[in-house]
């Protein structure tokens, strides 16, 4: 069976300071989608990694007194330990200081001026560093001392140089065409919006390279001029496939299915991006989803209110899994999100130390000790009790799988817990520390049920919590090949696990309760 290939994105992150939970947050997300369809059998490529050109780099290297190569290099480890420490399944972490992407960037601006779409004029108008933008004057906001600032409230300052100009105005009306045929194309629909207002109000040809400094992509034949970051960025997500040149990866990838980005950047990717493409003759990614910022306890995350937290301690302070499960069930994916460690430790311990992990716990260790590890073959006639649990799992991990095919990861994961309820229920009503001493053969039957019920609820749930459910498959036997939704739904692993003689060892907990720190 050939594999339906699968091409996922995040945005790669400006590394001019240490990731924060923002870039994890998007990570992750990213990361559970990209599993989630591995899950589905689709051949997936994952691309992430930093974005390391431009004036913001370019400055804040020198107020740190090293190269903006230097500062890059650092920066982007961190970047990269972040990722690897919160199991991010990349298949590759880009830098955009790499040779190849220096190529594919050169290549597509060369598409560009072959469309006829460049020419050589100066630019005055406003420039945000923070947000490496233009802006129009009409777009500008202000603040509070009177001074300007851009729409994202940031500061910008006057700048006049000699530019590259990128005929976007050419574009407005292909662009709204597309948004039109493709309603998918932008979400969630609040962006959507959003982006259309903005294209319906005009566009502006775009200035796409820079005079002033040099860090960046040389400008092919045009001595002096470095191309605007933007435009060198956007151009990771070809590179990452193979571009330029037809190759077979390319083919394969390319148009990508989704980049997950943050809402602050969808015009970037929703409106100059495309236009890019079209005007290289190359295909449209099929969604560009922006999602919400998260909040610490309401407030966004700054310097000055020293709420800024690093991801990789909170991951040793509550657990991988546990950071994962949190930021994905506690945020509706496209929302903006609140957290706090009180809410982290609160949900850890309800949905995953006391429900799931506690499930999972007492009716292992039971069979352990109980049933000398055996595992009993299905042979028995089901109770109506034991269909409709069968049942009612089933259908909470054909929810998910659904869910998570449209993005909609915390309803997903809600599906996901209704199961474990049922489950929780099922074993107290059933209560099979009882029927050892009255019906040992049906408790031998409740047993059976429940281990195929919580394999298959572990199964489900990976992509959300990758080290816990290995850990736990990895305890109940169940094999690699059989951790899939297909398998869940053919019933297929449990019957053949009892017939192979597998003896079950005493379990150890996956979920520990977390606590907050004293003082807190
Ligand atoms: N570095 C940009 C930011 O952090 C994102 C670039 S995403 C790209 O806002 F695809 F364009 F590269």
């Amino acid at each position: 069976m050939t594999q339906q290939p699968f091409y996922i994105t995040t945005a790669i992150s400006y590394p001019n300071g240490r990731p924060h939970i923002g870039h994890a947050y998007e990570a992750i997300a990213t990361d559970a989608i990209a599993r989630f369809q591995r899950m589905m059998g689709r051949d997936v490529f994952f691309m992430t990694g930093t974005d390391v050109h431009g004036l913001k780099m370019a400055q804040t290297a020198r107020d740190r007194d090293v190269t903006p190569g230097a500062l890059a290099n650092e920066m982007s480890s961190y970047f990269k330990e972040m990722d690897d420490v919160l199991n991010i399944s990349y298949d590759r972490f880009i830098q955009t200081s790499e040779p190849d992407h220096h190529a594919a960037s050169q290549a597509i601006w060369k598409a560009l001026e072959a469309n006829g779409d460049l020419y050589l004029d100066r630019y005055e108008g406003w420039y945000s560093v923070r947000d490496e933008a233009f802006y129009d004057e009409k777009e500008l906001v202000e603040g509070d001392g009177g001074e300007k600032l851009s729409p994202q409230g940031t500061p910008v300052t006057w700048t006049a140089e000699e530019s590259w100009f990128f005929r976007l105005s050419k574009y407005q009306e292909p662009l709204l065409k597309h948004y039109a045929a493709n309603p998918d194309f932008i979400r969630p629909e609040s962006r959507r919006n959003e982006v259309l207002r903005f294209v319906e109000g005009g566009l502006s040809d775009l200035s796409v390279s820079r005079t002033s400094f040099d860090w960046g992509v040389k400008v092919p034949d045009s001595e002096g001029h470095v191309m605007y970051v933007w435009l060198d960025a956007l151009t990771n997500y070809l590179t990452g496939v193979g571009y330029p040149g037809d190759t077979a990866e390319f083919r394969k990838y390319w148009p990508a299915d989704y980049h997950i980005i943050g809402k602050d950047i969808v015009r970037f990717h929703a409106v100059y991006w495309p236009a890019f493409l079209m005007s290289a003759n190359i295909a449209l990614p099929k969604q560009v989803f922006g999602h919400g910022f998260l909040l610490n306890r309401g407030e966004k995350m700054s310097k000055s209110l020293g709420n800024v937290v690093d991801p990789t301690e909170y991951a040793d302070r509550f657990g991988v899994d546990q950071l994962r499960y949190f930021l994905l069930s506690e945020v509706t994916f496209g929302n903006d999100g609140s957290y706090s460690e009180e809410a982290i430790v609160t949900r850890c311990n309800a949905d995953l130390a006391n429900s799931f992990g506690n499930l999972a716990q007492r009716t292992l260790s039971f069979i352990a000790k109980n049933c000398e590890g055996k595992l009993a073959a299905d042979g028995f006639e089901p109770t109506q009790d034991d269909l409709d649990l069968y049942h009612l799992v089933h259908r909470a991990c054909a929810e998910f799988e659904r869910h998570m095919g449209q993005l909609e990861i915390s309803a997903a994961i809600e599906s996901w817990m209704r199961a474990v309820f049922a489950c929780n229920q099922y074993i107290d009503a059933q209560a099979p520390w009882t029927l050892r001493k009255t019906d040992p053969a049906r408790m031998v039957a409740v047993l059976a049920v429940l281990y195929e019920a919580i394999g298959n609820v572990a199964i489900a749930i990976q992509p959300i919590i990758p080290a816990a459910t290995a850990k736990l498959l990895d305890q109940m036997g169940v094999p690699d090949d059989a951790r899939t939704y297909a398998v869940i739904r053919e019933r297929a692993w449990y019957r053949a696990l009892a017939a192979s003689g597998f003896t079950l060892a005493p379990p150890s907990p996956i979920f520990p309760r977390l606590e907050l720190p004293a003082g807190e």
